[in-house]
């Protein structure tokens, strides 16, 4: 599903970001991706939904040459594919609604199922509460949920998150960290980076490490304390803890405005 094969990337004034790397993850598997800070992260990631392209070596994404797809067709590819960014890139003078339902506009959805599509995500990560919210209104803690809603919206054959735990506390976090398993269960492929050792000891897992842009190993863990998943649970796509729930659901005729 995802294919690098010596992957370069050498930044303007001689910064090495990546150098060689040769992995390939299969459809449905989830990966963990970790290393240092400026280990060359973030820099992965971006390449695999094109916002960067490898200095040298080849990138398949879908059995895709990304770096041959051309311009106009970019969209294409990454509406395959959703991604929590590091720094969240939420819209300010947009509503968490307008936020997380980006993708959907974009393909002429209309508006009453952007309205179901908002609240099913937004709940998933127990904020269907603060739809008509501006991201300046919410915590760090709260508007990274709101960029994993966005992610998952139109339930991407890809899921990349970058750091998406690093801002919640504990709590928030394990329960992050179990949508995204549920996510990845229900067939989605998810790469998660990381810092966050304990976590990824916890649930163990395949591991694919960076040391200054090199991949130092790729290896499996056998996690000390994986979560417990229920795969029906995971199959009705709005399962969420209920401390996590807002209110309890309207409706559907009575979705919020
Ligand atoms: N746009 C850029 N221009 C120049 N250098 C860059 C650029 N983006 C990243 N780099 C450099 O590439 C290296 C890898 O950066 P990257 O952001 O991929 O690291 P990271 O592993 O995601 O780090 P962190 O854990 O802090 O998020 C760093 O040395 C960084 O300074
Ligand atoms: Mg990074």
């Amino acid at each position: 599903m995802i294919q690098f094969f010596h992957v370069s990337k050498s930044y303007p004034g001689g910064q090495t970001a990546l150098d060689e790397v040769t992995f390939d993850i299969p459809r449905g598997e989830l990966v963990f991706l970790t290393g240092a800070s400026g280990a060359g992260k973030t820099t992965l990631l971006r390449m695999i939904f094109r916002e960067e392209v490898p200095t040298s070596g080849q990138i398949l994404v879908n059995g895709r040459n990304v770096s041959a797809i051309p311009r106009s067709k970019i969209p294409y590819l990454r509406r395959t594919i959703g991604v929590v960014f590091q720094d969240f890139r939420l819209i300010a003078r947009k509503t968490i609604f307008e936020n997380v339902t980006y993708l959907p506009q974009v393909l002429g959805v209309d508006l009453q199922e952007q309205k179901k599509l908002a609240y099913q995500a937004l709940r998933r990560v127990g904020l269907a509460h603060r739809l008509n919210a501006f991201p300046p209104e919410l915590s760090g803690g709260e508007q990274q949920p709101v960029a994993i809603a966005r992610a998952l919206i139109n339930d991407p054959d890809i899921l990349i998150a970058d750091e998406p735990t690093g801002n919640l506390d504990p709590d928030l976090s394990r329960e992050i960290l179990r949508l995204f398993l549920e996510v990845n269960l229900r067939g989605t492929t998810v790469i998660l980076a990381t810092h966050d050792r304990d976590t990824i000891q916890r649930v163990g897992g395949r591991v694919l490490t960076l040391d200054h842009g090199r991949l130092a190993s790729d290896q499996e863990l056998v996690g000390t304390d994986p979560p417990t998943l229920d795969p029906l649970a995971a199959e009705a796509a709005t399962q969420v803890p209920e401390e996590l729930l807002p209110a309890p659901e309207p409706p559907a005729e009575e979705i919020p405005e």
